[in-house]
């Protein structure tokens, strides 16, 4: 395979440690917390996870460098779950690099495609010269990736199989949400088999869904979040240089629009919309709409018939007659699955559903256009989601913003112009080079990993902290996967899940952008944040997100 220019100076680069993950690993100290709780239905998740529930969250401090206890070789699987997030090869090289620190006889094995190769014992080990094809680089490309959920009881019962065949000592997961929730039932699992095999993970996801107080933010999330701000500053450019376009861009990031706010703060567009407040205001698809009108109308008034409008992916879901519409496609599909599946034409499945649908879902899916209807009914993922990717939500706002506009116009009301395009960016930014600050906390999540490892922890989440500050005041540790989750609806019944993080209204980054959107609507504000700098000043190269910054009162 050629190599880039890039790639073979990214080669070269040298991830950043915070100070308790350099020098002697086998001296690092562990401070732990006191005995934890889950963020809700603690007396359920306490009778599912029996053994893992409750445990303190763990802190490293730096050794005294002294004395390095003897640390016996280990054998560890690791696997890459779900979508891909700039990073992931810095995690296996981290932890690579520190198991074989500690003992250059341990061995790392990967599972190929995701959970699906725990199932199917398909691994490949990873040896020096393969991770350093992988340093620094974008992609889940060096053991691939997949969606398999482990959920029936012959399946962990395959799982712990494959992993005592192997004789792996440790399970390491790099995954969203879902993924790690499946980390917690599977170390859950091994120790009621009475295995000491451990399971800890790893917070990935571009959407940067899976964030507490503990884990500041997912990796993948900043290096996507410049790579689509980049992309936006440049249609901003174009709109700006050709006067006469309307820019309506979906962004990845499935239920949560931290990845459209992250966006806005950097490009500052005339229109974001945040899920988020929409639920929380009850905003109608028709408000919406009037919303986005309102402010063509006022710029057009101005001479701009231009703009650029971000939307996030998972809109559709809370906007209250979608979501009601979305529960109950969700509920009516899980239940009648195998009937579903013999309706093989779309015009079968929507009159089957809108027989089966209450009378206002059943109005709301028929006033829908029919691509968008088509698209609700489409497959939902492993773990019971609609593909919110696959949904339009762009073009119909297009189309509804579009109508509405050229009504006021038949009525004389308005007299601009509204030429649309529309743009998703998501699968663009998701394997990008990972920023150094990814490059850095992806490395720092791998030793932390190993570090957890070392320790004999199971059921922890690698964590890495206060990564708004200089690599080296980070703080790592990990934080027991139990406290992040709750009990939730899942295919029709509860199931205990990692609860997602969204955006919070009441927080610095949202505080910021709706200090500023009015003036963003109506006055060109656009800033262009340019492409990832990975040389250069540390103010251009190495600077955290901005929502990451204003979380922890860093001035932007
Ligand atoms: P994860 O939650 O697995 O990290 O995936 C994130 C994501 O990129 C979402 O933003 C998006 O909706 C989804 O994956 C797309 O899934 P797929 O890669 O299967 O098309």
């Amino acid at each position: 395979m050629s190599k880039s220019a890039l790639q073979l100076a990214r080669y070269r680069y040298e991830p950043k440690l915070p100070e308790s993950l350099r020098g002697q690993l086998a001296g690092a100290g562990i401070e732990f917390g006191p005995p934890t709780e889950s963020v809700d239905n603690q007396s359920e998740l306490k009778q599912l996870f029996r053994h893992t529930y409750g445990k303190p969250v763990a802190t490293f401090v730096t050794g005294s460098g002294d004395e390095t206890p003897e640390t016996k070789p280990v054998t560890v699987g690791v696997v890459l779950s779900g979508g891909q997030a700039p990073g992931g090869h810095n995690v296996i090289a981290g932890l690579f690099d520190a198991l074989r620190s500690l003992n250059a006889e341990s061995r790392l094995f990967g599972f190929l495609k995701g959970p699906g190769g725990i199932l199917d014992d398909r691994a490949i080990e990873i040896t020096p010269s393969f991770v350093d094809e992988y340093r620094n680089t974008g992609g889940f490309d060096m053991i691939q990736s997949g969606r398999t959920k482990i959920e029936t009881p012959e399946q962990f019962q395959k799982a712990l199989e494959v992993c005592s065949a192997r004789k792996l000592d440790a399970l390491v997961v790099i995954g969203g949400d879902d993924s790690n929730t499946n980390a917690a039932l599977l170390a859950e699992y091994f120790l009621d088999q009475g295995t000491e095999i451990q399971v800890i993970g790893v917070p990935k996801t571009i959407d940067g869904d899976l964030k507490n107080e503990s884990i500041e933010v997912s990796f993948g999330f900043d290096t996507a979040t410049r790579t689509y701000s980049e992309l936006i500053g440049n249609i901003e450019r174009d709109a700006a240089s050709a006067r006469k376009y309307w820019h309506f861009i979906k962004l990845m990031g499935r239920s949560a629009s931290h990845i459209a706010l992250e966006c806005a703060l950097q490009t500052r567009p005339n229109v974001c919309i945040i899920s988020e407040e929409v639920a929380e205001q009850q905003q109608t698809l028709n408000s919406i709409v009037d919303d986005i009108v309102e402010k063509v109308k006022r710029r057009s008034e101005n001479g701009d018939d231009f703009g650029v409008v971000l939307v996030p992916e998972g809109l559709i879901e809370f906007v209250p007659e979608m979501k009601q519409l979305i529960r109950e496609l969700n509920a009516l599909l899980a239940t009648n699955a195998s009937h579903f599946a013999t309706l093989h034409t779309y015009e079968d499945q929507s009159e089957w559903v809108n027989k089966r649908l209450s009378r206002d879902s059943s109005y709301v899916f028929s006033s829908l256009p029919n691509e968008i209807q088509r698209q609700l009914l489409m497959d939902r993922d492993p773990h019971g989601n609609v593909q919110v990717s696959r949904i339009e939500t762009e073009k119909l706002l297009v189309e509804m913003v579009g109508d509405r506009l050229a009504e006021m116009k038949s009525r004389g009301e308005f007299e601009g112009k509204f030429s649309a395009l529309t743009h998703f960016f998501g699968y663009e930014g998701r394997c990008a080079f990972p920023s150094n600050f990814d490059a850095d906390y992806c490395y720092s999540l791998g030793y932390a990993a190993c570090v957890l490892i070392n320790a004999g922890l199971t059921g922890y989440l690698a964590s890495v902290r206060n990564l708004a500050r200089p690599a080296d005041e980070w703080q790592a540790g990990g934080i027991p996967l139990t406290t992040m989750m709750n009990m939730e609806e899942r295919h029709g019944a509860m199931k205990p899940v990692i609860r997602k993080a969204l955006v919070e209204l009441t927080d610095a980054p949202f505080r910021r952008f709706a200090a500023h959107r009015e003036e963003w609507a109506l006055k060109t504000s656009f800033t262009y944040p340019g492409a990832i700098q990975y040389f250069g000043p540390p103010e251009v190269s190495d600077a955290p997100s901005m929502t990451l910054r204003l979380e922890h009162g860093v001035t932007v």
